[in-house]
C-alpha cells in the first residue's frame, strides 16, 4: 500500500452505484481512521486539583450555598424587606451570609456574583478568605444572563463565552476554584431542538474552559417548573437534555471527574393538578440521573427552582434513603436564603438570629444530603412556596 499512488484510481477499479470506486472510498476513510486512532487529548494543568475541588464540594454532609444572584435580583431579594439596591446593602447582606460562624460543617462552596467575590467585610477581610477561614470553597457565577433565541419558540440562550477563558483566569487568582453557568429550558415553550442544542452545546464549551483555567464547573441546564404538565413530560425532556448535554461534554473532552452538576428536581410543573410526594420525585429523578450521568461525576447539586424551603430540603431527603452513585446534595439560594432574609429585615440586632436561621437550612439540608431529615418543628416560613412564573436569576 506503502507504494500507491493516491492521485490515479487502479485501471481494475469497480464502481458501484453512488459512482465511488472501491479504491476511492478506501482512501476518503485514511484521514477517519487516522483521526479516531491517534490524538490522545492532553491532560490539563490542573487536572489533580479539580479532581479535588470537586470531591472537597462534594464532601458527605455538605452542599453549596447559592448567592450568586445579579445586582437586580439580589434588588429584589433586598426590596422583599424594604432595603435599596445600592453596593452597600448588597455587601451587607452578603457579609451576614458570609461570616456566620460554623456554616463550614455544612456547607462545602459558595457561588458568588463578580462583585462579591472582590468585595470584603466592613473590617476590610476579604470575603474570600472568610470562606476558607471555613473551608468553604469559593466560586463564580460566570454566565452573561439570559437572552432571546431567534428561531426558537420564545425560548432563550445563555450569553458569556466571549472572553471566558481571561475571566477566568482572573476570577482563580481572586481565589474562586469553581464556576456556575445557568441555561434554562421551558416545557411550555417546546422545547424545540434548538434550544436544547444551544443548551447543552453552550454549557460543553463553558465547561471545557473553565477547567482549562482551574475552575469546576457546574453544569446547569434549569428545567423551569413553568407549566401544567404531569411529571411524566419533565423526565421525558430532562432524559432528552441531559443526553445532549453529556454528548457535547464529552465531544468538547471534558474531564468527568471535574465537574459537578445542577440540575432541576423531576416533578410536575407548577400548575399541574395534583402535587407529587417526596417519594415520587425521588424515584423519577433518580430514574433519570441514573440512565444519563457516569458515575465518573462526583457531585449532583440540585438547584431549589422556587419550591419551598421545606419541599427542597424534603426532596432530598427522599432521594438519599439508598446509595446512590454520585454525592446527591443541594446548591440552593432560594430554599437558603428565604428564613434568612424575613429574619434579618435589614436590621443589625437580627444579624444573629438571621445568621442562626441559616444554619438552620443548612443543617436541615446536610442532613437530608444524610438521608436523615425529618420535618416534624418546621417553622410556618419553611413551608411557604416560592414558585413566580417566569423567574429570572
Ligand atoms: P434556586 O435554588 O433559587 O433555584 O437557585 C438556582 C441557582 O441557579 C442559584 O445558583
Amino acid at each position: 500500500m506503502a507504494s500507491m499512488k493516491l492521485s490515479a484510481p487502479p485501471a481494475t477499479s469497480q464502481w458501484i452505484g453512488g459512482g465511488r470506486s472501491t479504491f476511492e472510498r478506501r482512501v476518503s476513510l485514511l484521514p477517519m481512521v487516522r483521526r479516531g486512532a491517534v490524538a490522545p487529548i492532553r491532560a490539563g494543568a490542573y487536572t489533580d486539583e479539580l479532581v479535588q475541588t470537586a470531591k472537597s464540594i462534594a464532601s458527605p454532609g455538605r452542599g453549596i450555598l447559592a448567592i450568586d444572584e445579579s445586582n437586580a435580583t439580589c434588588g429584589k431579594r433586598l426590596a422583599s424587606i424594604g432595603l435599596d439596591n445600592t453596593e452597600t446593602n448588597r455587601q451587607a447582606y452578603r457579609q451576614l451570609l458570609l461570616t456566620t460562624p460554623g456554616l463550614g460543617d455544612y456547607i462545602s462552596g459558595a457561588i458568588l456574583f463578580e462583585e462579591t467575590l472582590y468585595q470584603s467585610t466592613i473590617g476590610g477581610k476579604k470575603f474570600v478568605d472568610c470562606l476558607r477561614d471555613e473551608n468553604i470553597m469559593p466560586g463564580i457565577k460566570v454566565d452573561k444572563g439570559l437572552v432571546p433565541l431567534p428561531g426558537s419558540n420564545n425560548e432563550s440562550w445563555c450569553q458569556g463565552l466571549d472572553g471566558l477563558a481571561s475571566r477566568c483566569a482572573e476570577y482563580y487568582k481572586q481565589g474562586a476554584r469553581f464556576a456556575k453557568w445557568r441555561t434554562v429550558v421551558s416545557i411550555p415553550c417546546g422545547p424545540s431542538a434548538l434550544a436544547v442544542k444551544e443548551a447543552a452545546w453552550g454549557l460543553a464549551r463553558y465547561a471545557a474552559i473553565s477547567q482549562d483555567n482551574g475552575l469546576v464547573p457546574i453544569v446547569e441546564p434549569e428545567i423551569l417548573l413553568d407549566g401544567d404538565h404531569a411529571i411524566e413530560r419533565t423526565l421525558e425532556v430532562a432524559e432528552k437534555v441531559w443526553s445532549e448535554v453529556f454528548f457535547y461534554l464529552a465531544e468538547n473532552n471534558v474531564m468527568f471527574e471535574g465537574i459537578l452538576l445542577k440540575p432541576s428536581m423531576v416533578t410536575p410543573g407548577a400548575e399541574h393538578k395534583a402535587k407529587a410526594s417526596p417519594e415520587t420525585i425521588a424515584k423519577h429523578t433518580l430514574t433519570m440521573l441514573k440512565r444519563r450521568v457516569p458515575p465518573a461525576v462526583p457531585g449532583i447539586m440540585f438547584l431549589s427552582g422556587g419550591q419551598s424551603e421545606m419541599e427542597a430540603t424534603l426532596n432530598l431527603n427522599a432521594m438519599n434513603q439508598s446509595p446512590n452513585p454520585w454525592h446527591v446534595s443541594f446548591s440552593y439560594a432560594r430554599a437558603l436564603q428565604n428564613s434568612v432574609l424575613k429574619t434579618w429585615k435589614g436590621l443589625p440586632e437580627n444579624i444573629d438570629a438571621a445568621q442562626k436561621a441559616l444554619l438552620v437550612r443548612a443543617k436541615a439540608n446536610s442532613l437530608a444530603q444524610l438521608g436523615r431529615y425529618s420535618a416534624d418543628g418546621e417553622a410556618e416560613e419553611a413551608k411557604k412556596g416560592m414558585f413566580q412564573k417566569g423567574y429570572t436569576y
